[in-house]
This record gives C-alpha cells, sequence and structure tokens, in this order.
C-alpha cells in the first residue's frame, strides 16, 4: 500500500496533507509512503524532516506511481494525478457542490475513488477526523488576529498614568466552531464580545465564554442545534427581526467577525452596507464566509477593502495563514479517519457504510454520493 503526498497547485495553499508524524504513523501501520519534495515548505516542513520519518521524496511522478492513496488538501485536479494506481483513492476536502462539481465528474472518469473529507458526518466518533471544525476553529481565532491588526486601537482596557484607553467592543456573528474560537480569543485579548446565531443551542456557549448573548426574541429561531447542528435559512419575518436587531447593536461595535454560514447554500447576508455606515470610522469587519457569497455588503474575496472609514477584511482560506497549524491538524484528521478503518489482513482501509457512504464521491467510474445524484 503506497501513499502519496502532493504539493499543492492552488494559490496562496501553505498547508500540506501529511507531516513527519503521520508518515511515520502510517509506515507504522504497513504502508509505504511518498512525499513530493518540498510539499511541507508551506508550514514550515523541511524535506529532511519526512526523510528522516521514513518517507520516500521524490518529484510528482515518482511520488505518485503506483500509489493507491494520495492525500491532498485541495482537491487536486484529476489530469494531475496521472501515474497513480487505477482506482487510487484521492483524499482531500474536496468542495463538491457548485463550481467543484464537475471536477468530481472527472475523478469518476479517471476512475479515481474521490473520499471528501469536508463531508465528514458530525458524529461523535468521528470528531477525530472532522477536517471542517480543525480548520474553522484556528480560522476563527486568525480573524480575530487579523482584525486586531488592521484596527488602530488596543483591545484591553488599559488605565495608565496618561488616562484610560477603553477596550475593544467585538461582535460575533455565527457562532459554530469559527465563531466560538473568535469569541474566546477576542475575550483573551481583553475585548468586550458579544455574539449571535440563529440556533438557540449556542446561548449558553456563548454565556460560557463570558460574553454576551444578542438574539431575536421576537420571532423562534432554530431550536436546539438545528438538523445536524447545522442552520438553514430563515423566513423572511425572522430575517427582517435578525437585521433590526443588528441595525441597534452593530452601530456601537468596533469589530464585527462573521461566520455564519448555511451548508450547500450562499452565506446569509447579516450587515449591510447602510449598517456599516453607522459605524465609528476605524472600525474593522472580517468575512470569514467571504467566499461563500460574503456575510457582509462589500466584502471582497482576497482583498481588504474600506467603505465609509470601515475597513471590511475578506482574506480567502484564512486556515492557510496559520499553516504550521492547520496542517498538522488536518494531517492529523487524515491519519485518524484512515487508521481507524485500517484492515491489518488487507493492508489497507476499509470504510464502513456510515461514514464511507459519507464521505465517498466517486467510485468505479460513477459519481456514487447521495448529495450528489439525487
Ligand atoms: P457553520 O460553519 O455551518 O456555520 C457557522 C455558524 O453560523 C453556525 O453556528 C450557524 O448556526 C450560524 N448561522 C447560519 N446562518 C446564520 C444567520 N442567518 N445568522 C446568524 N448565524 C447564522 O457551522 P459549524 O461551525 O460547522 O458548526 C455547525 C454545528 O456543528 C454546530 O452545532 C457545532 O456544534 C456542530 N459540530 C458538531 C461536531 C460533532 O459532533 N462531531 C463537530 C463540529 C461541530
Amino acid at each position: 500500500m503506497k501513499i502519496a503526498v502532493v504539493s499543492e497547485q492552488a494559490n496562496g495553499e501553505r498547508r500540506v496533507a501529511a507531516t513527519p508524524e503521520t508518515a511515520r504513523k502510517f509506515i507504522t501501520l504497513g504502508a509505504e509512503v511518498a512525499v513530493e519534495a518540498g510539499a511541507g515548505a508551506g508550514a514550515a516542513i523541511a524535506d529532511s524532516d519526512y526523510a528522516a520519518a521514513g518517507a520516500a521524496l521524490g518529484d510528482r511522478a515518482a511520488t505518485l506511481a503506483g500509489a493507491e492513496i494520495v492525500l491532498a488538501v485541495q482537491p487536486p485536479a484529476p489530469d494531475s494525478l496521472a501515474g497513480a494506481a487505477p482506482g487510487a483513492w484521492v483524499v482531500a476536502i474536496m468542495a463538491p457542490f457548485g463550481d467543484g462539481r464537475a471536477r468530481v465528474g472527472a475523478y469518476a472518469a479517471a476512475g479515481y475513488e474521490a473520499l471528501a473529507m469536508d463531508l465528514m458526518p458530525r458524529i461523535t466518533r468521528a470528531q477525530s477526523m472532522d477536517v471542517l471544525s480543525s480548520q474553522s476553529n484556528l480560522a476563527g481565532y486568525k480573524a480575530v488576529i487579523d482584525a486586531a491588526a488592521e484596527y488602530g486601537r488596543a483591545f484591553p482596557m488599559m488605565m495608565t498614568a496618561a488616562g484610560t484607553v477603553s477596550a475593544a467592543r467585538v461582535f460575533v456573528m455565527g457562532v459554530g466552531v469559527a465563531g466560538l474560537q473568535a469569541i474566546a480569543t477576542a475575550r483573551r485579548l481583553g475585548a468586550q464580545v458579544s455574539a449571535t446565531d440563529v440556533r438557540s443551542a449556542t446561548k449558553e456557549q456563548i454565556l460560557s465564554l463570558g460574553a454576551k448573548p444578542v438574539f431575536v426574541e421576537a420571532v423562534a429561531g432554530i431550536e436546539g442545534e438545528g438538523s445536524g447542528g447545522y442552520a438553514g435559512e430563515m423566513s423572511p419575518e425572522y430575517q427582517r427581526a435578525q437585521a433590526e436587531l443588528v441595525s441597534a447593536h452593530i452601530a456601537k461595535q468596533d469589530i464585527v467577525i462573521t461566520t455564519a454560514l448555511i451548508p450547500g447554500r450562499a452565506a446569509p447576508r447579516l450587515v449591510t452596507d447602510a449598517q456599516l455606515a453607522t459605524m465609528r470610522p476605524g472600525s474593522v469587519l472580517v468575512d470569514l464566509a467571504v467566499e461563500q457569497g460574503g456575510n457582509v455588503e462589500g466584502a471582497v474575496a482576497g482583498e481588504i477593502v474600506e467603505r465609509h472609514g470601515v475597513r471590511i477584511i475578506g482574506h480567502r482560506n484564512v486556515a492557510a495563514r496559520l499553516a504550521a497549524d492547520t496542517a498538522a491538524l488536518y494531517s492529523r484528521n487524515l491519519y485518524n479517519f484512515l487508521s481507524t478503518f485500517w484492515n491489518k489482513e488487507q493492508g489497507r482501509p476499509v470504510l464502513d457504510a456510515e461514514i464511507g457512504d459519507a464521505v465517498r464521491l466517486t467510485r468505479g467510474g460513477a459519481v456514487v454520493n447521495a448529495r450528489l445524484v439525487s
């Protein structure tokens, strides 16, 4: 069983799908590991560290030759995998909906079995394989650090001989994995933090982190955790009530971090240009949903734009901005996934139905995932 770790081709992608630690663990399981030279550079991992762990270093062709499993972060172009074994598994964050759907067809046509780590079910036994959580967690942290870097004031209250510096007011919109870490990070920096979500279950979590929940009370939101823990599209009535609530609150905020996503749909619009105009000049917004359509009107993917004296940060792929840590966690997610299903007799992983059917996109030349073929 040969596992190939390819270097990432996408612009700005600094992560890598295996570390020397996980390479060594795969070798201990009985696999052979090949790493494309330079693959770890963006995550500050030297080729020599992979070699010391027992991996073979080589160019892309040598790395892929005969590989039965290909590990990547972003989905590799199907035609960039020449030399991999027929039916090889390609394991990555596949983003298989929307623009990514055509690539899924190409994996099928090329005979690969594409496995989408981003479709891992959110069940207890798969928590250690959950790449959305591991990556969003650090993205939530980095969003606050990015905001602090753009903000021309301090976060904590400081009482000095020359006078008092007041604490920054930070508002987090969307309290999933990224939002919770953003709240915790802003609190650690000394900000006064408030947060909102459509799921009522997040109220307790916000309070437990020492932040203030700001919730629509007039119209029912999503009770409990909602379907599989995810939000859905809200009614027009709810959206109106939420817009009023945000308008009243946002004018008094210095920093706004938005993280709201709805699986399989465009991100909900939470902050309008008119609301931005009510904020104090020098305020900063970070839109972590910018690549899914954006929560903030006027946010531009890959740019920092200024409107009404307010800066809107729209970095792409925020997880890659902390590549050494996010690559390490992503690599462990992959190892946990493949090792959990490792079959000693066959010397390869054999997936069960619950997780296999959820993550498998293609097999035997066809697209097989229920979420793509229904
Ligand atoms: P996400 O990235 O899909 O969305 C981020 C947040 O935005 C969510 O909290 C969502 O409710 C919120 N949101 C959506 N529309 C909104 C709107 N119009 N206004 C305000 N907020 C809005 O969510 P993420 O981070 O992937 O977490 C989703 C759920 O999955 C959570 O309940 C989390 O606790 C759960 N989870 C469960 C795991 C497990 O059991 N293995 C692992 C990780 C997360």
